[in-house]
């Protein structure tokens, strides 16, 4: 698919709903009391996975429309093995957080995925579920794997590596630990988890470092409802801060600070965006942007922010190509696991479109040049979403367009991005 270049981009829009906040959703719910109704669900490939799942295990799910679910909970420990592996597809988010469910059930689970999906370490859960009880078997470190439940102990497990996926894994396990389960967390990751789990009446403590959770014997939600993903709409951000001429309002987005680390890169390298209407949407901060176009300059990002932007890294690297001057990324290691080793898929395809932009080990450095990207080439997917939707920004800003490769990828996590995308074109 070409995508080619756009003179501005015009438009009020809302983008679907949250990825990582529809998963944890249908999961909690599915191991809640009763009827849950869940609207704003994001639908993608992604949660589709999810929802999938779910049904496996024996959860009745009805959906009334495309963004609404009533989900029939079976209670924590409701959860029946399926005959079959449980399927993940591209959904690392699900492969990662249903074992710590499946740490408290009776029985054994069998977990897989897609080629990507099971290339990607696995061992990173395996091992604190492992503490806490469960057994848990990979093919070498990877999917699939097989999980075999019943008692829960509690632990107090320090992160090693800065993910949400994992602590997720282990403060679900914990519910059904006999006492408190503690996070140790370095470096803040997003908190979704958490937020819900508060929300269904579990009890957790948090200082700014630990979360805690107490052992439960029921969770309750009635209603959840999920705003906007703020990832889905920071393309159209990066679009309309490039594109001269370029007014963009996104509506009802999810603001959580643990996901809007964008906006405060997008902040120091000069651009021109405004949030207003704060509110909150199902327990989480959100609100409406207005975005207009802006000469940026170079900036660095360092370890400790990037969990507060780990999915917007590639988009942060088409910003810095048209910022005036350098800029620098570091502490981005964890992007090598990625659905693809998205270090070398932004630089090699950034390169080929003309962009000064050089690969490190744990990042990467950029030259800025404060004019359009030429383009004219192809940057291939490797099946990965958010480089099929870089490519298709970067097409939109440059002179040349930008043929992508393995497009298709992007309803992973956002169908109809480009009918979106070209519905914007002034
Ligand atoms: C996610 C956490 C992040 C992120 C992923 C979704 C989540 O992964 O990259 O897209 O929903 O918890 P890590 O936990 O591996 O950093």
């Amino acid at each position: 698919m070409k995508v080619e270049p756009a003179a501005a981009i015009h438009g009020h829009l809302a983008v679907p709903g949250d990825k990582s906040l529809s998963h944890r959703a249908v999961l909690l719910a599915a191991v809640g009391e009763g009827e849950t109704r869940i609207s704003g669900f994001g639908r993608s490939e992604d949660t589709e996975a999810t929802l999938k799942a779910v049904r496996d295990l024996g959860v009745r799910v009805y959906e009334a429309d495309d963004e609404t679910l009533r989900i029939f909970g079976v209670g924590l420990r409701g959860l029946t093995p399926p005959k079959q592996a449980i399927d993940c597809g591209n959904a690392g988010t699900l492969m990662r957080l249903l074992p710590g469910l499946l740490a408290g059930q009776e029985g054994r689970f069998e977990l897989t995925g897609d080629e990507s999906l099971r290339s990607r370490p696995m061992e990173r859960i395996a091992e604190p579920l492992r503490l806490m009880g469960a057994r848990v078997e990979t093919t070498d470190g990877r999917a699939p794997f097989t999980v075999e439940g019943g008692t829960v102990r509690p632990i107090t497990y320090e992160l090693p590596v800065a993910s949400a996926q994992v602590k997720s894994a282990v403060l679900l396990a914990g519910l059904y630990a006999d006492g408190e389960t503690t996070v140790d967390e370095p470096l803040p990751t997003r908190d979704h988890t958490e937020n819900l789990l508060a929300q269904g009446g579990a009890t957790v403590t948090r200082t700014p470092t630990k979360v805690t959770v107490a052992p439960a014997t029921r969770l309750e939600f009635g209603e959840i409802e999920v705003p906007g993903d703020f990832s889905s709409a920071a393309p159209l951000i990066v679009a309309a801060t490039l594109l001269a001429g370029s007014e963009l309002t996104v509506h009802g987005v999810n603001l959580n600070p643990r996901r809007t680390g964008l906006l405060d890169v997008l902040e120091r390298m000069a651009a021109n965006i405004t949030v207003f209407n704060r509110r909150r949407i199902g327990g989480e901060p959100a609100g409406d942007l207005d975005v207009r176009p802006s000469q940026l300059v170079g900036t660095t990002i360092n370890a400790r922010e990037v969990p507060l932007l780990v999915d917007e890294l590639p988009l942060f690297a088409l910003l810095a190509v048209h910022a005036r001057g350098d800029s620098v990324l570091r502490g981005a290691e964890e992007l090598r696991a990625k659905e693809t080793d998205r270090i070398e898929a932004v630089v090699d395809g950034l390169r080929k479109l003309g962009a000064h932009i050089r690969a490190t080990e744990d990042g990467f450095t950029v030259r800025g040049v404060p004019s359009r990207l030429r383009g004219g080439g192809a940057i291939d997917s490797r099946g990965d979403h958010r480089i099929a939707i870089l490519g298709a920004i970067a097409g939109l800003v440059s002179r040349e367009g930008v043929e992508i490769i393995g497009a298709e990828a992007a309803a992973v996590s956002f169908p109809g991005f480009y009918d979106l995308l070209d519905s914007l074109r002034a």
